[in-house]
C-alpha cells in the first residue's frame, strides 16, 4: 500500500514491507521498545504478529513501552509465553495474572524515569524500537500519533526501527508534538519549561534513517478507554476537593485559575476533573500524563485554557469528536515525551496540583496505588509518583469502602506503599477530605479516620490508634502483630467486617 501523504520522501517506499515480514527480524533474547502510553500510539501489527508467530515459533524478548498498550496486545503477548522481561506499566487483565503467578518478570516503574534508566545504560541495548507515526516527512523524520511516550529515545537508542503507519490518525495531528531530548550525564539539560503551554522541541521524532529496517502500515484505531460515568461516590469525591479548592482561593492561596493540574487514570480522578465543568474556576490548565475525555470537556466548557500530556486517550465517542475535528482543540494542546510530561524539575517549577487514585491509604497518609493486598499487581505505579512528589498539592481519591462495602481502603497500614506520608497532602473519599498538611502522624490520623474512613470501619479504625498509641506509642503508632490484620481478615473471610476485632493478644 503506497500512500504519498504518508511517506513524503518517495525513497522510503521500498522499505514497506507487512507485519508478518517485519517480525522475521526478531530474536530471542532481544530488547523490544514500543511507542505507546496508556492505550495511545501503540504497536497494532507488529507486537500482533510478533504474539502470532511465537504460537508455533517460540522466542522470548523483553518489551519496554511508555506506558499500557491497547487492543489487548500485552494479554496476547503474555499468553503466547513471549516476554522475558515487561516494564515500566501495564493494565491488561491477562498480563496481569501473568505477572501474578510469576510467569512475566515485570518492573514497575515511574513513567518518568524509564528514558533515563535506558539512556544511563542500565539496562541492556535497545535492539529494534518499533514507532507508531503518522507519516515520514521529507527528511525521514516521523511525526508521532496520539502519544508520544518513549518513542524519542527509543528511536535514538535502538539498533533498528520499524516505523508503523497509521492512516486511521489523521494527519492534522502534526504539530501537536513537542519533541524534546534532555541530553546525557554530566550534561543534562535543563528543561526551559514555564508554563503548560512552552514549547521547546520539534514537532517531530528525527531518526538515523539508516536503522529503519522496515515501514509497515495499519488503519487501526487506539483501544477506546473505559470511561465509567460518574457515580454518587465519585461525585460526592469531586465535590469535597472543588469545595476544598474554594477555600484555597478565599483564603488568598490559589486563584481560580488554580495552578496546572495533573489527574490520574481511573474514575475517580475523571469524575473530579468532569466536576470542574460547574464550578466557577475559570482559565484552568493543565500538565498532565493522559489527557483523557474529561479535557475536551473541559476545553468545551472554556474552563481549560490549555492542556499538556503525552497522550490523548480517549473513549471511543470521543475519539471521532476530537480526531474528526482536531483543529479545534490542536492550539491548545501540547503531547510531550513523558520524561517530560513527568519532570520532577517541571513539575516542582509550575506547581502542580496533582491528583491521582489510592487503592488504599492508611491513617497515617501512607498510599499504596499498585498492589492489592500486598501482593498482586493491579496496574503499576505509573506517573503518580513522579507527581506526587514534587506536585505543589499531592492529592490522593480513592472510595471510603468498596467492593459492597467489603473493603475498607482506609486501613490502619497500607499493604505496600508507593506514596509516603511524606508525599500526600491531601487524601478525599466520598466521606471527605483530610486536608494532612501541617500535621503530625499522630493529628493526620484522627483527621483520616474521622473525615475520610466509611461509617462502618471508622469506630474500629479510631480503636485501632487509641491502642495503638496506649501499648505501642511512638511517632507512628501501631501494632505491627494487628496491621495487616484487615487485610488478611478479607483474603480468609472475603470481607473486612469480619472478624477484624479479634486482635491477637499483645505481649
Ligand atoms: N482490595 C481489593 N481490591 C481492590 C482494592 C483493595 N484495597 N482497591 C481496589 N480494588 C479493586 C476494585 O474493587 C476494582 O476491582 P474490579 O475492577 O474488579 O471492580 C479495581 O481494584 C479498581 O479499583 P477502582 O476503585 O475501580 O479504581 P480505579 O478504576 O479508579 O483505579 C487504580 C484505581 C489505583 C487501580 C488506578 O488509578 C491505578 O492503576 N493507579 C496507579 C497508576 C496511576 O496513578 N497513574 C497516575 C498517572 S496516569
Amino acid at each position: 500500500m503506497l500512500n504519498q501523504d504518508r511517506i513524503l520522501n518517495p525513497s522510503f517506499n521500498k522499505l514497506i514491507i507487512t507485519a508478518e515480514q517485519a517480525v522475521s527480524h526478531f530474536e530471542t533474547g532481544m530488547a523490544v521498545a514500543s511507542s505507546g502510553f496508556t492505550k495511545a500510539g501503540d504497536s497494532k501489527a507488529v507486537l500482533n504478529a510478533l504474539a502470532e508467530r511465537s504460537k508455533n515459533d517460540p522466542l522470548q524478548i523483553t518489551l519496554v513501552t511508555g506506558a499500557s498498550l491497547g487492543h489487548g496486545t500485552d494479554g496476547i503477548l503474555a499468553e503466547s509465553g513471549a516476554l522475558k522481561m515487561r516494564f515500566p506499566f501495564q493494565v491488561d487483565p491477562v498480563m496481569r495474572k501473568s505477572i501474578n503467578n510469576g510467569k512475566v518478570p515485570f518492573i514497575d516503574q515511574h513513567l518518568g524515569e524509564t528514558a533515563e534508566l535506558l539512556k544511563n545504560k542500565n539496562f541492556p541495548d535497545l535492539d529494534i524500537a518499533i514507532i507508531e507515526a503518522v507519516c515520514i516527512q521529507e527528511d525521514g523524520s516521523i511525526i508521532p500519533t496520539t502519544s508520544v511516550g518513549n518513542s524519542a529515545i527509543f528511536a535514538k537508542l535502538a539498533k533498528k526501527i520499524i516505523i508503523e503507519i497509521n492512516t486511521a490518525v489523521p494527519l492534522s495531528v502534526a504539530g501537536v508534538h513537542d519533541v524534546f531530548l534532555t541530553g546525557e550525564y554530566p550534561n543534562h539539560s535543563v528543561i526551559p519549561i514555564s508554563h503548560a503551554s512552552t514549547r521547546i522541541g520539534e514537532s517531530a521524532i528525527k531518526i538515523d534513517t539508516d536503522k529503519v529496517i522496515g515501514i509497515v502500515f495499519t488503519e487501526i484505531q487506539d483501544s477506546p478507554a473505559e470511561i465509567v460515568p460518574p457515580d454518587a461516590a465519585t461525585i460526592a469525591i469531586a465535590g469535597h476537593l472543588l469545595k476544598f479548592f474554594n477555600k484555597e482561593v478565599e483564603s488568598g492561596k490559589l486563584t481560580k485559575s488554580l495552578l496546572p493540574l495533573q489527574a490520574g487514570i481511573g474514575k475517580v480522578a475523571n469524575a473530579v476533573l468532569q466536576g470542574f465543568v460547574d464550578s466557577d474556576f475559570e482559565n484552568l490548565t493543565m500538565y498532565s500524563e493522559v489527557l483523557q475525555d474529561s479535557t475536551f470537556d473541559l476545553f468545551d466548557s472554556g474552563k481549560l485554557l490549555y492542556a499538556s500530556g503525552s497522550s490523548i486517550t480517549v473513549s471511543s465517542g470521543y475519539y471521532d469528536k476530537i480526531f474528526g475535528d482536531f483543529e479545534k482543540y490542536k492550539d491548545k494542546i501540547i503531547i510531550r515525551p513523558q520524561d517530560i510530561t513527568n519532570a520532577g524539575e517541571v513539575i516542582r517549577r509550575l506547581g502542580v496540583i496533582a491528583i491521582n487514585t489510592a487503592i488504599e491509604c492508611d491513617i497515617y497518609g501512607n498510599v499504596n496505588s499498585s498492589h492489592i493486598g500486598g501482593t498482586h499487581m493491579m496496574n503499576g505505579i505509573g506517573g503518580s509518583g513522579d507527581f506526587a512528589r514534587n506536585s505543589y498539592l499531592s492529592i490522593f481519591v480513592t472510595q471510603a469502602a468498596g467492593k459492597g462495602e467489603t473493603i475498607s481502603r482506609i486501613v490502619p497500614m497500607v499493604s505496600h506503599t508507593d506514596h509516603t506520608e511524606h508525599d500526600v497532602d491531601v487524601i478525599v473519599t466520598d466521606q471527605g477530605l483530610a486536608d494532612l498538611r501541617g500535621l503530625s502522624p499522630r493529628q493526620r490520623a484522627l483527621v483520616v479516620i474521622e473525615n475520610c474512613a466509611h461509617p462502618d470501619y471508622r469506630e474500629e479504625l479510631l480503636d485501632y490508634f487509641t491502642r495503638a498509641c496506649e501499648t505501642r506509642g511512638g511517632q507512628t503508632p501501631h501494632m505491627l502483630e494487628e496491621a495487616f490484620s484487615w487485610h488478611t481478615t478479607l483474603r480468609e473471610t472475603g470481607t473486612m467486617k469480619k472478624k477484624k476485632a479479634e486482635a491477637p493478644e499483645l505481649v
